[in-house]
């Protein structure tokens, strides 16, 4: 299994992976157009020639970064592909120089074994719901807010 930079033959695979969970209300819905315009923000999981997994950085502050449409086929998980492709978001966090990597998440034990702290979503700054207005459940949000701190929590300057 190897995780690596997602490129443009990806797409299709990636968004048959997000679709699927988006239909159960798992995930946020994506089209591929999203798909393709935020293309460099995106980590594949490839197992046997076939993309098995996929998760995106999106940065909304100078420190804060969050993880997006993290998803892994349901034949292959258990299997540490949801570990490694986190742990690769949070190498990137790191080397572009953001401290937090911020999931909205119902998976709360899968991200406190990867060190997430959860956090109350009040405390987050207002500019990263934006993209909220588009989610259903914008209005009666039940998802957990968890933070992985790449280094010790610094106060960053507007
Ligand atoms: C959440 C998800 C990405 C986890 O991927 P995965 O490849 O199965 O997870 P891993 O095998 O890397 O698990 C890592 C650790 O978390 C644990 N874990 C994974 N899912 C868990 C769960 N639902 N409850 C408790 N522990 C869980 C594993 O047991 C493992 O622990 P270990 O290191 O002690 O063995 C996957 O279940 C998924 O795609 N779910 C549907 C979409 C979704 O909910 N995405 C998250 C949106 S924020």
């Amino acid at each position: 299994m190897l995780v690596r930079k997602a490129c443009i033959r990806d797409v299709e695979e990636m968004h048959q992976l997000i679709q699927m969970y988006a239909e159960q209300g798992l995930l946020l819905p994506r089209t591929v157009q999203s798909l393709c315009e935020h293309l460099q923000c995106f980590f594949v999981a490839e197992l046997d020639g076939r993309i098995v997994g996929t998760a995106g950085l999106h940065i909304l502050w100078k420190d804060l970064a969050e993880i997006r449409s993290l998803a892994v086929h349901p034949d292959v998980q258990g299997q540490g592909i949801g570990r490694q492709l986190v742990e690769r978001l949070i190498e990137e966090a790191a080397a572009l120089g953001v401290p937090q990597v911020l999931s909205l998440t119902y998976q709360t034990a899968f991200f406190a074994k990867l060190g997430f702290q959860v956090v109350q979503k009040e405390t987050l700054p207002h500019k990263i719901w934006k993209d909220c207005i588009h989610c259903r459940k914008f209005a009666h949000c039940d998802e957990v807010a968890m933070i992985y701190y790449t280094t010790a929590p610094v106060p960053v300057h507007a």
